[in-house]
């Protein structure tokens, strides 16, 4: 298993970076970045994959920018919707495994109840279509995939909700939070945990590969909350040890909040069939939590302050 090779897309993402920790004990990990290769660029993808020769393909790489998609579609589409089938093509040629990430936004969120893999997409935004067709092309290229359907993606570094609301509570007094949106917050290191869990047991001598296990999983923390629910736990959980007072926190509805991006208000995905396949679970949102903010926690003391 040491000698395994492994292809990492997304090297400083917040996924990405985690899964380069994580998987490290399971084999040669290589991780690479834009520029390095150029999702928009299908050479760059096919050259990329090439030169690694890896058994595992993970693609953490993506155009997350929601808002930003609304205008930008073509590039979103380049890097969501088009290189994923181009990497599914190269895993299939090198025979393979290719572990690719997507998301809640491929659903409209108008369900009463959380999502199943096998309910029907209809994004309602252009990240969400993106991303939607990111996961056909992988299905329609075929080969051995796991498509891991995540939300509420956050953690101790990149760009995420935790982190803004960290520093608007330092300062501002009071923060209007949406509380009709419903999802599961997922740290990344969650995520790279339980894709390493999932690949532990593939490349086992015993794994035997996937082995009709392909296809599709959700795979969120458990539990749900709102926005505000989500903002609320965090700084309350942390106001102390930043030392400063939890702001007045006002909970709004959605349409109080207008963003170029349309959200599905329900995210909520069941990982029963994760649970079934592969017997993985990610933790309560709440326990998670706070392990992201003891790892933050600890990054920002200074040196001398630390036992
Ligand atoms: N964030 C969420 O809330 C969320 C929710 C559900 C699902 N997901 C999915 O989970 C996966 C990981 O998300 P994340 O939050 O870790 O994303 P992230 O932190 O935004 O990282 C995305 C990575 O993709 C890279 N990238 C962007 N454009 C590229 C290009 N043209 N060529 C090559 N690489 C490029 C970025 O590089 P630069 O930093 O250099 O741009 C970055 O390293 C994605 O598939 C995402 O769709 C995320």
């Amino acid at each position: 298993m040491q000698n395994t090779k492994i292809l990492v897309f997304g090297r400083i993402g917040q996924v990405g970076w985690e899964l380069r920790h994580k998987l490290a004990c399971l084999g040669q990990v290589t991780a690479i970045e834009y520029p390095e290769v150029d999702f928009s660029n299908s050479d760059s993808i096919r050259t990329a994959v090439r030169a690694a020769e890896p058994a595992v393909i993970l693609n953490a790489a993506a155009y997350t920018a929601v808002d930003k998609a609304e205008s930008d579609p073509d590039l979103a589409m380049a890097i969501n919707g088009i290189a994923p089938g181009v990497i599914a093509e190269e895993a299939k040629r090198l025979g393979s495994l290719l572990v690719h990430y997507s998301t809640d936004y491929v659903f409209d969120g108008t369900k009463p109840s959380p999502y199943v893999e096998t309910d029907l997409p209809n994004p309602v935004n252009v990240y969400g279509k993106t991303k939607l067709a990111g996961d056909q092309a992988i299905q329609s290229v075929g080969g051995d995939y796991l498509i891991l359907r995540t939300s509420w993606v956050y953690g101790a570094r990149g760009s995420n909700f935790l982190l803004t609301m960290l520093r608007l509570a330092q300062e501002r007094p009071e923060l209007r939070i949406v509380d009709d949106q419903i999802g599961a917050p997922t740290s990344s290191e969650c995520i790279a945990q339980a894709t390493a869990n999932i690949l532990a047991q593939l490349l086992s001598p015993s794994g035997g590969r996937l082995n009709g296990r392909c296809g599709i999983y959700n795979l969120t923390s458990t539990g749900e909350t709102s926005w505000y629910g989500f903002a609320k736990a965090l700084l309350t959980k942390s106001s102390g040890t930043y030392g400063f007072t939890v702001p007045n926190l006002i909970s709004i509805k959605t349409s109080e909040f207008p963003r170029p991006a349309k959200r599905p208000a329900n995210s909520r995905l069941s990982c029963q069939r994760l649970e079934q396949t592969f017997g993985v679970t990610l933790p309560p949102w709440e326990d998670a939590l706070s392990l992201v903010l003891e790892t933050l926690a600890e990054a920002s003391l200074p040196a001398t302050l630390k036992a």
